[in-house]
């Protein structure tokens, strides 16, 4: 039998005869993941935690984070703390549709003209045949055509409705590719697939009192940090990744494709030719004034966002019932927030004084010690404001020999 024939307690029985030690997982859970994944061994858990009182359109919502590194979850809490007393985010999501691609190569009777005549009946003959995707408000809603010498470029914009889409889109693509085989003039299907480009548009502003950013000074600084970032691609990269902290931590916890959005976030960051910053923070009558525009193809349904009771508790988190609109406007808020958070730590303390205090926690997970003792190690860490693993184990050590010692 090959490997991926194997259920997956016989993958893990030939790992370990093979010498690689694994951890233990439940039965349940193994199987349960066996039906996500290809070739499943184990699992890789992410702590999931919430962000509160994320204002947004007027809406309170609480919203689940699943990320590692604490100080994104903290940021977070900051930035939509700060954003609520100033009447919270605006924010808007265009769900305008995720494109596909079909390339084809013609001849020299090719005509572009007879080609864009037949797309109304095509666009037809494919709603007609999704007609559940039209049933739930999607559908192919534009087809573009450009030829470049002998390849033909039908750039198609499909409606995905709830979902992110990436399957449904390529699914009609093909149905819709393989309609243009007789077509005059056409030769060759190159290939027929969704696009990652940019689309979905989302964007989030807030507006704050600079009261409650620390006063104008603060404001100011975070305006000039936001400009150094709009020329400078190595501040600009390190802000862009401080709002995907946020982003990504979504999407996770809500079972959407974190590699769709980062490929499109990276086009996106260089729209102008020059890589920039996501975010805009401006200063004007007495308020700091955010900016963020990303491009987030995501879904509330489809994919294996309804058969993961992880991902559905996050919607429950999430309210419940919530649209794929709505989320993207709660994503984009959370990443405005991040960057909030971020740009106020640099203007002031410096990053890493918050930072390390939570990275502690990490820190200390890795020692071979009692709850107890890891908390007393990260509060002595804290106190010391030294944050090494070595500096870790040295404390543990200290710690244990005083309390032998006080015990002889
Ligand atoms: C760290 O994960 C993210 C930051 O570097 C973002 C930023 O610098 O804006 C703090």
């Amino acid at each position: 039998m090959k490997f991926y024939e194997l259920a997956p307690e016989q993958r893990r029985a030939l790992l370990i005869s093979q010498g690689i030690e694994l951890n233990k997982i439940d039965d349940a859970v193994l199987r349960e993941l066996d039906q996500l994944s290809e070739n499943v061994v184990g699992e890789l858990r992410f702590p999931v935690g919430v962000v509160q009182n994320v204002l947004v359109n007027g809406k309170k919502y609480l919203v689940p984070l699943a990320t590692e590194e604490p100080s994104v979850v903290a940021a977070a809490n900051h930035g939509a703390g700060i954003f609520a007393k100033s009447g919270g985010v605006s924010a808007s999501s265009q769900r305008q549709g995720i494109y596909g691609q079909i390339i084809l190569q013609v001849d020299k009777s090719f005509a572009e003209a007879q080609l864009t005549a037949a797309f109304p009946a095509l666009i037809k003959q494919t709603n007609d045949e999704f007609a559940s995707l039209v049933k739930h408000g999607g559908g192919v809603k534009k087809i573009n055509l450009k030829q470049v010498n002998e390849l033909v470029y039908l750039k198609v914009l499909v409606d995905p409705a709830e979902a992110m889409g990436a399957n449904k889109v390529n699914s009609i693509l093909e149905f819709m590719a393989d309609k243009f085989i007789n077509f005059p003039g056409i030769t060759t299907k190159l290939f027929a697939i969704l696009s990652n480009y940019p689309s979905q548009i989302t964007t989030a502003e807030v507006k704050l009192a600079v009261a409650n950013v620390g006063g104008m000074a603060i404001a100011k600084r975070i305006a000039l940090l936001s400009e150094i970032g709009q020329t400078d691609p190595y501040r600009a990269v390190t802000n862009n990744k401080g709002i995907m902290n946020g982003v990504d931590g979504v999407l996770m916890a809500t079972g959407n494709d974190t590699r769709a959005v980062e490929a499109a976030c990276g086009v996106w960051a260089n729209q102008s030719g020059q890589y920039s910053s996501f975010s805009k923070w401006s200063v004007k009558n007495e308020q700091l004034i955010g900016q963020l525009t990303l491009p987030l193809a995501i879904g509330t349904v489809g994919g294996s966002i309804n058969s993961r009771p992880d991902v559905q508790e996050s919607y429950r988190l999430l309210g419940g019932q919530i649209t794929s609109q709505e989320l993207a406007n709660v994503i984009i808020a959370i990443g405005l927030a991040n960057n909030l958070a971020a740009l106020l730590a640099i203007a002031t303390t410096g990053i890493q004084k918050g930072h390390m205090k939570l990275q502690a926690k990490n820190i200390v997970a890795a020692l071979d010690a009692t709850a107890a003792e890891k908390e007393q190690v990260r509060q002595k860490m804290i106190a010391e404001e030294t944050y090494t693993q070595e500096s870790a184990e040295i404390y543990l050590k200290e710690m244990r020999e005083n309390n032998h010692a006080s015990r002889n």
